[in-house]
């Protein structure tokens, strides 16, 4: 994130001795991107970072792809899936790539309760963005807690020990592992990082992790580290959360869907202006409440297109999705390349004078081809392709 955070207690400067409270010495630990060449913060621990007690065994994985190899566009019905699991062992896979793995889970288990027994878990290869379609609860981490809830895109970024729990009620999550960092687009930003007048979010809308205490103990603390083909599982010897204080630019933040302020024109704008996050081979877009273009002439809904360098999957969240037929909530669609796609027949004259819309989406368009899970084909809808006959 480009914007300086600071929790706890730190040091006047950095790599100097530190003695939180006149106690031992804290040991500090400089998380950075890019070497030591972009963003980065200093954290200062209880107990040194490295210590591991053992190395556990490594659990192997491998998304299979579907056995059905058809070019074709897709619909899932994600919310048949029944709930199950915590908020990693309860991932579904749905559409995978070398940059990005899709996946929504709908936890059953909070980590204390966790059947495989209270876990923490640190992505070592890969961010993540959690998008909470429904539910709340708290993400505990070496930086300290967020709250979350319905519409939070919460960015957990490689690197950072965390936990999740879950309030009680239905829990739906659309998940997105990039293997590049997400950021804001650079067009967002002046070359002080300072988020533009016109961008569609200003910092006001972005949660930092609140402080929490530091856990000074020792024990068993086993850990799962997610690497791109699998998880390593080890003990530490002391709790991960021993974080005294910290400072920086890299930590785990919130940003919610219903703050996207969504741009509007005359005539129909193209999905770049729902532009939210950029990684390395796809984009993130937002669609959100808005009015409709006002030419007198003004046809509400897109035209069919072909985006002839990329596949595109839209999740959708709630509201009437003015384009598409026969969509439910919790529904995923993907248009690959090599297709056109667009409203299904009878919506463009549906929506001619109609002045707004009230969907929200969350659109990922990749620049390489997505391959279809195996775990999915339960809920793809066979008939999606022949949608577009009158
Ligand atoms: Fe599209």
């Amino acid at each position: 994130m480009p914007f300086y955070v600071k929790r706890g207690d730190v040091p006047d400067k950095r790599h100097i001795q530190f003695r939180p409270s006149g106690g031992d010495h804290a040991y500090e630990e400089l998380v950075s991107r890019e070497g030591f060449s972009d963003i980065y913060s200093n954290l200062y621990h209880l107990h040194p970072p490295t210590a591991v007690k053992s190395v556990a065994e490594f659990e192997a994985v491998t998304i299979a792809p579907a056995e059905k190899k058809s070019h074709r566009h897709h619909h899932f019905r994600t919310h048949r899936f029944e709930p199950k699991g915590d908020w990693i062992s309860g991932r579904r896979p749905l559409v995978f790539n070398d940059d990005v793995v899709l996946y929504v889970a709908s936890p059953t288990d909070s980590a204390d309760s966790s059947e495989s027994g209270r876990f923490y878990y640190r992505n070592g290869n890969a961010d993540e963005i959690i998008f909470v379609h429904t539910g709340s609860g708290q993400m505990h981490s070496m930086y300290g807690e967020l709250d979350f809830g319905r519409g939070d895109y919460i960015v957990i970024p490689r690197g950072v020990t965390h936990q999740m729990d879950f309030d009680d009620g239905e829990t739906r999550l659309f998940i997105i592992e990039s293997r590049g960092p997400v950021e804001i687009p650079k067009t967002f930003r002046n070359e002080h990082g300072q988020i533009l007048e016109d961008a569609p979010y200003c910092e006001r809308d972005f949660r930092a992790p609140g402080y929490v205490e530091a856990r000074d103990e020792k024990g068993e603390f086993p850990i799962r580290v997610k690497l791109w083909n699998g998880y390593q599982r080890y003990v530490l010897d002391h709790h991960p959360f021993d974080v005294v204080g910290w400072d920086g630019f890299y930590y785990p933040w919130i940003f919610n869907i219903n703050d996207y302020m969504p741009r509007v024109g005359k005539i129909h704008l193209p999905p770049p202006v729902h532009l939210t996050f950029v990684a390395a081979g796809f984009v993130v877009c937002s669609f959100v409440p808005r009015l409709f273009d006002w030419h007198e002439n003004a046809v509400p809904i897109p035209y069919a297109h072909s985006n002839v360098d990329s596949d595109e999957v839209l999740y959708y969240v709630d509201g009437q999705f003015m384009s598409r037929k026969g969509i439910e909530i919790g529904s995923m669609t993907l248009h690959p390349a090599g297709l056109p796609h667009g409203p299904q027949p009878g919506l463009l004259e549906k929506s001619l004078g109609a002045t707004a819309t009230n969907e929200l989406a969350v659109m990922v368009d990749t620049f390489k081809p997505l391959r279809v899970a195996d775990a999915v084909t339960s809920v793809d809808d066979p008939d999606y392709p022949y949608s577009w006959l009158a």
